[in-house]
């Protein structure tokens, strides 16, 4: 009898370790089909998922109310699972060194709870090797159980995009891995229960590794090129949105425009590829060179507010900033490693004090990791500066004309709009007559 069976007739549970942006979905989906335990370490999160409550905002209350998954924060119920998906947070430290404690704190009690016969599934993102070298010793070394006998590990990249409504879970083709042949196609089983797209087979953990590590270095190296052409084609008065839709007309375009490159996947996950290659002796060079221009993108944009503020004769003292939106990307939640703030704490650094506006972040939150007070929407007004950052639906809805009721009174031409998205189009900017500037 397999573990897939099993599962099936809901004889076995599926576990979840860490119910954030991707724990829940993964949750969800599986709950449609079998028994799942959600577990997460945080018991405030636990409190409210039982409460009904989406903290992510990805799925919606009444998707969590509805479900019949056991959420917990009692870590003795993992026990009950034959099928462990692990998926907690892989960030760097300040210095840019991968920070595995939550995996490796998450591999210590899923193997202190774990029964013989369980197989475990990393979703986390990791540098290739981590998974061999750094979890399974802990898994065997905290279970007393022999890996390869008594239990069987994969490796599965997660590769959904929190606030893409368009691309859900169940239509993103999942990479699957597994130790032995016989690990991955019980992985792949399970997983194909709700991946309506299909799975994808790798040879090895480690490959599996690798898909999530080079895709998304891939994006940022390409954001970083559009960001370096962005920055010159500024000089040379050129549009860079202009451009890249002029390229886009071509077959093998990529599309990329310029950017803040936040969140804790494209601006992170570099890193520990540029680690591990280190440690190999090898050096960076390409990767690492896109992560520094990225990561400097959110002073670029703040060194030109003021700029513009200075060429339309203001001075500093007492000018008015908005920036609307704080989240790492548009139509979501999260706030963690934004880029926007780097373009806040850039412009407190020159004296000002910027408003901050995102009706899709939470007011409680942004406090805590920032020390930024949001305002509402509504209660932006007398600006001189209005920088928009990100792309909500809510911010692409406002018109110019609109818009215009933010800034204080004064001339059109002396109002100052940075619009980092382009989300307004170059013929409507021109019509606008406000002082514009786009990435
Ligand atoms: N968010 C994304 O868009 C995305 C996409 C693809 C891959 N990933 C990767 O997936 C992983 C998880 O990311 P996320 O965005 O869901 O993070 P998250 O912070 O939203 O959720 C992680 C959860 O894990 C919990 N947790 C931490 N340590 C734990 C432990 N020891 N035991 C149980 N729970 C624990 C936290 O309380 C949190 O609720 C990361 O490696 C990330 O890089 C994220």
């Amino acid at each position: 009898m397999s573990l897939y069976s099993d599962i099936i007739k809901k004889k076995e549970y599926i576990a979840i370790v860490g119910m954030g942006y991707v724990g829940l979905p993964i949750a969800i989906a599986f709950a449609k089909k079998t028994n799942v335990i959600g577990f997460d370490i945080n018991n405030e999160k636990i409190r409210l998922y039982q409460n009904g409550c989406d903290q992510t905002r990805e799925l919606g209350d009444e998707v969590i109310r509805n479900s019949n998954i056991v959420f917990t924060s009692d870590e003795n119920d993992l026990g009950k699972a034959k099928f462990i998906i692990i998926a907690v947070p892989t960030p760097v430290n300040c210095n840019h060194i991968p920070d595995l404690s939550s995996v490796i704190y998450a591999s210590e009690i899923v193997a202190r709870n774990m029964v013989p016969g369980t197989i475990i599934v990393y979703e986390s993102t990791v540098y290739p090797g981590c998974t061999e070298d750094k979890c399974i010793p802990i898994l065997e070394a905290k279970s007393g159980l022999k890996y390869g006998i008594d239990f069987k590990v994969g490796y599965s990249p997660e590769r959904i995009n929190p606030g893409d409504k368009s691309h859900p879970l169940e239509s993103i083709v999942k990479i699957v891995s597994g130790m032995d042949k016989d690990s991955l196609d019980e992985i792949d089983k399970i997983y194909s229960l709700v991946i309506e797209a299909g799975t994808y087979r790798v040879s090895n953990i480690k490959t599996a590794e690798a898909i999530k590590i080079a895709e998304n270095s891939q994006r940022d190296i390409n954001i970083a090129f559009m960001n370096e052409l962005a920055i010159v084609f500024d000089k040379m008065g050129i549009d860079t949105n202009e451009v890249v839709d002029g390229m886009n007309t071509k077959w093998n375009a990529l599309g990329f425009r310029p950017g803040l490159v936040g969140g804790h996947c494209i601006g992170v996950d570099p890193y520990y590829f540029i680690y591990e290659a280190e440690r190999l002796g090898e050096h960076s060079q390409l990767i690492l060179s896109g992560r520094k221009i990225n990561d400097c993108m959110g002073d670029y944009v703040a060194d030109i507010a003021v700029r513009k503020i200075v060429a339309a004769e203001k001075t500093l003292i007492n000018i008015k900033i908005a920036i609307l939106g704080i989240t790492f990307k548009e139509n979501c939640s999260d706030i963690r490693n934004s880029k926007v703030v780097d373009v806040y704490k850039k412009l407190e650094r020159y004296g000002i004090k910027p408003v901050v506006c995102d009706p899709n972040a939470e007011f409680e939150a942004t406090l805590e990791e920032y020390g930024i007070e949001l305002t509402k929407l509504n209660e932006v007004k007398n600006m001189n500066c209005i920088i928009i950052a990100v792309a909500h639906d809510v911010f692409k809805n406002i018109s110019l004309d609109s818009l215009k009721k933010l800034y204080c009174c004064c001339e059109d031409n002396e109002k100052i709009l940075l619009d980092i998205k382009g989300i307004y189009s170059l013929e409507e900017l021109e019509k606008s007559g406000l002082k514009y500037w786009r990435l």
